[in-house]
């Protein structure tokens, strides 16, 4: 069995943190989503992964590098633009042979791994298994209508009615029929070769098509709402604990991870929340659902279900921030400076909610 991971693609919905960041590295509780993926399926027992690169190819292989970290082998397969999940497959029929696989998409994040599907995958002869969840807006994923025994009638991408309420996971396992299917299929009406009329070429074609359907929490980290929900979530899950420096007159409850280098001074901080190695609070208060990443400076100031990334200073803001998401080497700061007016240096396409 290998791993194919999606990691190219534009993020145009999390404009503007992805005009210079590929969105699967967007931290979540201070762990890129990418990196959660790349650990979900070494803990499944596949070691030979392949990711499939865009325009961000080389901030990827920065980050991630050869797998080593994560005890895996990882390749790279380059694709010239983002011209689909199943032109994705099929540009990595070289490295996928004839194996067995499991495509995970690197923005999607699920609640416990994904160790018994592959099981259940391996255990069956199934040519494919894909895994459904209900939401309630189905319209934006690709949508799966069953029959009254649980078998797949019939699969459509982002349908404008959508005719059930289950929605593709973007987790997908495979054997090697699914090549004459994205080789058979034509590209949708947004020019997409699309994964979900590849399996729809299959259950056309009587293949076994296996639908699973997940009862756990299941996030695709496309809006910036959706990032803070996956952080939400996973902060929920992780364990909490203390590796930086508390000072005594600070209120830490017992739901925060601190970690290594931080440093927590006069603040008060509620969990779930986990503040990043080298950062530094001083009177501050961080409340639930926060993720500070590493090396940033929060002084006189408020924050709550936010996500905030690497070297960024906030300070000295009267009002408090939340539900925000806040790119890497940010500053945000109260300024006396005459005349008294909001003075801000803002990317294209950002979003504020001023007071
Ligand atoms: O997240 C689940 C949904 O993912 C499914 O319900 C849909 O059926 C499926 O089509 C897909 O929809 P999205 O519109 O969310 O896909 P997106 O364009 O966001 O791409 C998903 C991942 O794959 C993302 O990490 C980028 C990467 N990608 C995407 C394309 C189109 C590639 O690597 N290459 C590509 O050509």
């Amino acid at each position: 069995m290998k791993g194919l991971i999606l990691s190219g693609g534009k993020g145009t919905r999390l404009y503007p943190i992805t005009y210079t960041r590929a969105k699967q590295l967007v931290p979540v509780a201070n762990k890129p989503v990418l990196f959660r993926v790349i650990e979900s399926i070494r803990d499944a027992g596949v070691s030979e992964i392949g990711i499939v690169v865009g325009n961000t190819a080389r901030e990827i292989k920065e980050a991630v590098g050869n797998g080593s970290r994560w005890g895996v082998q990882i390749v790279y397969i380059p694709q010239e633009a983002p011209l689909g999940l199943a032109h994705a497959v099929k540009i990595s029929h070289d490295f996928l042979g004839n194996d067995k696989f499991v495509m995970f998409l690197g923005d999607n994040v699920i609640q416990g791994g994904i160790s018994s599907l592959i099981q259940d995958f391996e255990r069956h002869s199934y040519n494919a298994q894909i895994v459904l969840k209900k939401v309630s807006e189905p319209q934006h994923y690709g949508v799966a209508e069953l029959d009254d025994h649980k078998r797949i009638r019939r699969l459509v991408e982002k349908p404008r009615k959508p005719q059930s309420d289950l929605a593709l996971v973007g987790i997908y396992m495979f054997d090697q029929n699914i090549f004459k299917a994205v080789n058979a299929i034509k590209p949708s009406w947004r020019g997409e070769l699309e994964i979900t009329d590849a399996i729809q070429w299959l259950v056309e074609n009587d293949y076994d098509v296996h639908p699973y359907v997940h009862e756990g929490w299941w996030i695709d980290t496309g809006k910036p709402i959706d990032m803070l929900e996956a952080n939400n979530r996973v902060l929920l899950e992780t364990k909490p604990h203390v590796a930086g420096y508390i000072d005594r007159s600070s209120d830490v409850d017992a739901l925060v991870i601190v970690e290594e280098g931080a440093e927590i001074i006069n603040s008060v901080v509620r969990g779930p929340t986990i503040i990043g190695r080298d950062s530094r609070l001083v009177n501050a208060y961080v409340g639930p659902f926060t993720s500070i990443y590493h090396n940033c400076v929060l002084e006189n100031i408020e924050i709550e279900h936010s996500i905030v990334m690497e070297q960024c200073t906030l300070a000295n803001i009267p009002n408090r921030i939340e539900d925000s998401l806040i790119g890497r080497n940010v500053e945000i700061r109260y300024s006396p400076i005459k005349p008294r007016a909001y003075k801000l240096t803002v990317g294209d396409n950002s979003k504020l909610g001023l007071l």
